[in-house]
C-alpha cells in the first residue's frame, strides 16, 4: 500500500488530507471524528485583522476612559459589532484542540495591510500553533492601488508575520494575481515556507424579488479544482515553497491529481461540510486505492510527477495548447 506520510511546512503528516480552515474549528467532536477517518493536520479558522485592531482599539479605550477622555471623544470609536471571538478565546480554543487532537493544529490569520496586529502571530505560537497560515484575502476596491503597490503592502505583511514567530508559515492567496510567479519569488523570499491555493471568493448572491444582496455561502465542487492544479504545475520545481492546494477537493483522484501536480497536502472544506468526517474516510480510501494501482509506493514518489517540469506531454499546460483546443473545438 502507498506510504502517504507527507512534509508540510516542517511538520510529519500522517496523510496529505488537512482540515480546511473553517467553522468545524469550534466543534471538537466533528474535528475528532475527520482525524480518526484519516486527517493529517487541522486549520483553525481565521482570526481577522479586523478582529485584533478592535481589540487593540479596545485596550486603547479602556485606558482612555481611566484618563482624562470626555464621554463624547470616545463615543468616536466604533463599538465591535463584528466579531465576537478575539485573540484570547482563539488560543483558548487552539490550546484546546492541540490537546484533545492527536495531528498538528495550524492557525490562521488573516489580514493585507502590515500593522501591529501581526503581533499577534506570536501569541499563536505560544498558544501551541504547529504553524500559522497567513490569508491574504483581497478584494482590491480601491483604483488608485496599482498590482505593485497592493503586491508590496501584502509583502510587508507575509514579512511582519514571519519575524514574529519561529514556527513555518504559509500564505492563502486569491487566483487573481497579473504575475503569480514572481509575487510568489517575493512571498519565498519573505521567509515564508509554503503556499495555500487559492482562495474561493464570497459573493453576495441576489435577490431580485426583493432587490437586495443576500449573504450565502456556496459549497465548492470538483469543477474549481483544475484552476489550482495549474498553479501547482506551473510553480512546481520554480518554487522552493510547499504547496496545498485548496478548493474543489472531493474524491479521492481530486487528490491524487493535486500529488500529482505537485501538492504536498491537500485541503478539504466544502466536502466535510456537506457530508461529514466520512467525505475524508472516502477520499483517503480512493486516494490509497488509485495511488497504488498506479503503482506509487509512497507520495513523494507521486509529487510532481504531471507538473510543467516533469509531464512527459507538459506543453498540454501551455498556451499553443490552447491555441489548439480552440481552434480544434467541433
Ligand atoms: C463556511 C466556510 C468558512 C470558511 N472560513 C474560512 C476562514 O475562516 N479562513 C480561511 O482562510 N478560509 C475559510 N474558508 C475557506 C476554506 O478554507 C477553503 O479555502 C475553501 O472552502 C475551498 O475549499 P473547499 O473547496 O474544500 O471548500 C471557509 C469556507 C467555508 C465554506
Amino acid at each position: 500500500m502507498t506510504d502517504l506520510t507527507t512534509r508540510w511546512l516542517d511538520l510529519e503528516l500522517r496523510s496529505p488530507l488537512v482540515v480546511g480552515a473553517s467553522p468545524l474549528t469550534d466543534d471538537l467532536d466533528a474535528l475528532k471524528a475527520c482525524v480518526a477517518a484519516g486527517a493529517g493536520a487541522v486549520v483553525m479558522h481565521s482570526l481577522f485583522e479586523e478582529q485584533l485592531v478592535e481589540e487593540q482599539m479596545a485596550a486603547h479605550r479602556f485606558i482612555d476612559s481611566r484618563i482624562n477622555m470626555d464621554a463624547e471623544a470616545r463615543s468616536f470609536f466604533p463599538e465591535s459589532e463584528v466579531f465576537e471571538m478575539g485573540s484570547g478565546s482563539y488560543c483558548r480554543r487552539l490550546e484546546l484542540l492541540r490537546n484533545a487532537l492527536d495531528v498538528p493544529v495550524i492557525a490562521s490569520l488573516n489580514g493585507i495591510s502590515p500593522g501591529g496586529w501581526t503581533q499577534y502571530a506570536r501569541e499563536l505560537e505560544e498558544a501551541g500553533a504547529a504553524a500559522i497560515e497567513l490569508n491574504l484575502y483581497d478584494l482590491a476596491p480601491d483604483p488608485s492601488d496599482t498590482a505593485d503597490t497592493l503586491e508590496q503592502r501584502q509583502l510587508a505583511v507575509v514579512r511582519s508575520v514571519v519575524q514574529q514567530v519561529s514556527i513555518p508559515v504559509s500564505v492563502k492567496l486569491s487566483p487573481f494575481y497579473s504575475a503569480l510567479p514572481a509575487f510568489v519569488a517575493g512571498i519565498e523570499a519573505g521567509g515564508a515556507r509554503g503556499l495555500v491555493l487559492f482562495n474561493r471568493f464570497y459573493q453576495p448572491g441576489m435577490d431580485l424579488d426583493e432587490l437586495e444582496l443576500s449573504r450565502e455561502v456556496v459549497l465548492s465542487s470538483s469543477a474549481e479544482l483544475p484552476l489550482r492544479l495549474h498553479a501547482v504545475a506551473m510553480l512546481y520545481g520554480q518554487t522552493g515553497l510547499e504547496m496545498a492546494v485548496s478548493g474543489g477537493v472531493h474524491a479521492g483522484d481530486d487528490a491524487v491529481k493535486a500529488v500529482l501536480s505537485g501538492a504536498s497536502v491537500v485541503q478539504v472544506v466544502s466536502a466535510v461540510l456537506a457530508d461529514g468526517a466520512g467525505a475524508l474516510a472516502r477520499i483517503n480510501r480512493e486516494m490509497t486505492q488509485r495511488l497504488s494501482g498506479m503503482g506509487y509506493q509512497s507520495l513523494a514518489e507521486a509529487r510532481g510527477a504531471l507538473s510543467m517540469e516533469n509531464a512527459p506531454n507538459a506543453r498540454a499546460w501551455e498556451r499553443l495548447n490552447y491555441a489548439r483546443l480552440l481552434h480544434g473545438w467541433k
